[in-house]
Parts: C-alpha cells; sequence; structure tokens
C-alpha cells in the first residue's frame, strides 16, 4: 500500500491516550500521507495543538468558526480524505457520531465524509461495556465503519481490563488494509511459513534458519487485499498477523495435517515454510548423554512426507498451487524440477544463503516460474513488497 497522495483525517478526541496519536501520526507521516488532524476541545487539554502541527505540517483543525478562512475547510477535508481515523475515541465523541450531532469541528467534519471511518474506542472498562456505548458502537458498525478492538491492560485509572488504545504500529497496520484495494475478495487463502522442528531428543531437534517472515508477508499481504487467510506455522518469533486465522505446528506431521485439513476449503495454497525434510526416525524420551569413549554419534534419520507434492496430487483444477524453492546453485533448473514434480501452478525460488535474501533476511531476491514457461525477476526488495508482487501475479494468472 502506497501511502503517498493519500489523505488521512485524523481526529483527536480528550482521552489520556490521545499522547499515543502522536506516535500514530508519525507513522502515517513516515508512510508518506498527508495527514489533516482535528482535535476536540478536551483532547487539547492532553496534548498541545502545536504538535500535531508541527508533525503533520498541516494546521490542526479545532474550532470550525475561528480556524476558517474564505474556504468552508471541514467540507474541504471530508472531501479530500481517502480514510477517516479516530485515535482515541471517547464515549462522547462517539455517541455525536451514532447520533449525527454536529456540534464541534470533528463531529460536524465527520457528518461530511464519504471516505472508510475508523474508530479506536479509548476509556475506562466500565465505560467502554456500559450498554450505551456499545449500542452507539453497533451502530457506527451498522453504517460500515470500521471499529477497532481496544487492548486489555492497566488503564490510566489504575484498573485492568479492556480499554485501552492498541499500540500505533497496530492502528497503522489497520488503517493501511483499510486503505488497500481488495482484489482478494471472497478468496480463502492457505499459507505455510517458518520452520519445523523434528526432535532428537527433549533438549535437541533438527530444524533450518526459517523465520517465517517471507510467509508472514505473504499472509498479511493477502488479509490486506480481502482474502479470508489462514496461516499454518512453524515455530517462529514474529506476531500473528491481525485478521489472519494461525495454526501454529511444531513437526512436519503436524504441519501436513493442517495443511490437508484447509485444503478443500483453499482457493489459493502457498507453501512458504522450510519443512525438515527428514526426521530422527525414534526421538528418545530422555537426554542423550555424552560419551567420553564415543567420538561419533549417529542418529538415524527417515524421510518426512512432502506436503506440497500431496497437495499437488490432490489440488482441483480451480486451486492455485503456489510454491518456493529455496536453492544454493542451479536456481532455475532445481526450481523447474520442482515445479514439474510437485504439480505447481507456479514458484518462487530464492537463492539462500546470503544475508540480504532467503532465510532471516527483511529484503528477498525472488523469480517466478510459472506453469505456462513463463518466468518474472522479482529484484531484491522488502518481503513485503515481494508478497505483494507475487500476488499480483497469482491474480493475473487466476484470471
Ligand atoms: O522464513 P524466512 O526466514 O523469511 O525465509 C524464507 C524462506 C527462505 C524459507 C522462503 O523464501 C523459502 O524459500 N521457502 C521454501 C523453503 C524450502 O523448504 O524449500 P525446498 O526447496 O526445500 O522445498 C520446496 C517446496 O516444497 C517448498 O514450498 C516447501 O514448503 C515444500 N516442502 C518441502 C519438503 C517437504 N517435506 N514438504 C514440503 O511441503
Amino acid at each position: 500500500m502506497d501511502f503517498q497522495n493519500k489523505h488521512i483525517l485524523f481526529g483527536v478526541t480528550g482521552g489520556i491516550a490521545a499522547y499515543k496519536a502522536v506516535e500514530l501520526l508519525r507513522l502515517l507521516k513516515k508512510a508518506g500521507a498527508n495527514v489533516n488532524v482535528i482535535m476536540t476541545g478536551s483532547a487539547q487539554k492532553f496534548v498541545g495543538k502545536t504538535t500535531f502541527e508541527v508533525l503533520s505540517e498541516n494546521p490542526v483543525l479545532s474550532d470550525l468558526f475561528f480556524d476558517t478562512d474564505s474556504s468552508i475547510k471541514h467540507i474541504d477535508l471530508a472531501a479530500r480524505a481517502d480514510a477517516a481515523i479516530i485515535a482515541p475515541a471517547t464515549a462522547n465523541t462517539i455517541a455525536k457520531f451514532a447520533h449525527g450531532i454536529a456540534d464541534d469541528a470533528l463531529s460536524t467534519t465527520l457528518l461530511a465524509v464519504t471516505c472508510p471511518v475508523m474508530i479506536c474506542p479509548s476509556m475506562n472498562t466500565d465505560m467502554y461495556q456500559n450498554i450505551r456505548v456499545q449500542r452507539n458502537l453497533d451502530i457506527l458498525e451498522k453504517d460500515g465503519w470500521q471499529i477497532l478492538d481496544p487492548d486489555s491492560g492497566v488503564l490510566a485509572c489504575k484498573t485492568v481490563g479492556t480499554g485501552r488504545l492498541p499500540d500505533s504500529g497496530f492502528i497503522f497496520d489497520r488503517v493501511e488494509a483499510m486503505l488497500t484495494k481488495k482484489d482478494l475478495n471472497g478468496k480463502k487463502i492457505l499459507v505455510s511459513a517458518g520452520p519445523t522442528v523434528e526432535a532428537i531428543d527433549p533438549v535437541r531437534f533438527v530444524s533450518n534458519h526459517s523465520s517465517g517472515k517471507m510467509g508472514y508477508a505473504i499472509a498479511r499481504a493477502a488479509e490486506k487485499r480481502g482474502g479470508q487467510v489462514t496461516l499454518v506455522s512453524g515455530p517462529v518469533s514474529l506476531e500473528a498477523p491481525a485478521g489472519v486465522e494461525c495454526i501454529d505446528v511444531v513437526t512436519c506431521e503436524e504441519m501436513a495435517d493442517q495443511m490437508l485439513a484447509g485444503l478443500d476449503q483453499a482457493d489459493i495454497i502457498i507453501k512458504v515454510a522450510a519443512v525438515a525434510d527428514y526426521k530422527p526416525v525414534e526421538p528418545k524420551t530422555s537426554k542423550i548423554k555424552k560419551k567420553d569413549n564415543n567420538k561419533d554419534l549417529s542418529i538415524l534419520m527417515i524421510q518426512n512426507p512432502d506436503i506440497l507434492k500431496l497437495i499437488g496430487e490432490k489440488k482441483r483444477k480451480n486451486q492455485f498451487l503456489v510454491g518456493f524453492a529455496a536453492e544454493t546453485n542451479d536456481l532455475e533448473k532445481n526450481a523447474l524440477m520442482k515445479m514439474q514434480k510437485k504439480n505447481l501452478d507456479m514458484i518462487a525460488a530464492n537463492i539462500v544463503g546470503s544475508t540480504d535474501s532467503g532465510f532471516k533476511a527483511d529484503t528477498n531476491k525472488v523469480k517466478l516460474f510459472f506453469k505456462n514457461g513463463s518466468s518474472f525477476d522479482i529484484p531484491l526488495m522488502e518481503k513485503g513488497k515481494v508478497a505483494d508482487i507475487l500476488i499480483d501475479h497469482i491474480i493475473d494468472k487466476m484470471g
């Protein structure tokens, strides 16, 4: 999602979380968005207008009568907005929105917007759970506005419960999703990511260097584009992407079970996981001890099932199957062989073993090969961008 040339209307209302809105504004600006902040009177009691003015590089609208020049600012801002976000949103402002009350700059402007709107409620737990607040949120949701559920934790009032404004990074992610074209609407996408881990004994295992970054980037991009995504993931230290159903697995067998269970409903299957090809025949139930008179240790390994090959054998004509190939040499030859052997529609081949692509890196350099013999080079770029280009090609090939 490109934020350049996007106009974001950013409403800030009077809650203690107003200070977090500064960080969200910084993220939106960093991404290239043009942000116009509107503050309620009580928001300015928490954070000064100047902070938002300096960071947004735009005047802050806070009063319909004193801030206007010859133009009708709130109508101009509403007409120009590609998205509106209210963070934090107090019970008072939510009530005004729900009932069409227009008695300040923010509520009046929001009556005039036609763009998507996201509300981020943030308040004391009892207030948030109050039937009137919930009823107002329901009204807004039914009207098509998006409500971002608050987080739980310690609140400013020292109580523990629901009502915290989510992290700025998370809200930014959801704004990005709101603005992304929904060209995967109605499609079910099954993605695998990360390594699999095969036990040798209770403390040792066989695995590989996959961090899950490439697979998670694909799941995240597909969700933002409207897909219903299931992510089957080996052990990684990444946060589950928002809006994605995540199923955690450890071994190849577990990954195979989950992928095959989800196969029937899937329209697109993308197998990014780095699966351990072999596993110890018989994992020991207690720790293998070092023996001083034994310099060598042999562990008998047996082949794991090839999940992608099994899926390739079962897949229906209208399902699109994508594999990845991690190669250290003969990229094209090996990728084409895997595509044919596993009955794939497309394979994404990457050279592994360098620091800026393949395992662990934030960037990747990939060559896509298609069943019809064509190919496409994706130069070195962030994995998120690689994911979007890969999805563009899937959509194109699926017609
Ligand atoms: O996770 P990151 O750190 O971001 O790294 C990304 C990545 C390098 C892991 C990723 O881009 C990648 O290349 N994934 C495929 C890794 C791999 O296992 O490649 P392979 O050439 O060994 O396998 C080919 C395909 O068969 C893969 O789609 C794999 O998921 C699948 N396979 C392999 C063996 C097996 N037993 N079952 C399988 O399904």
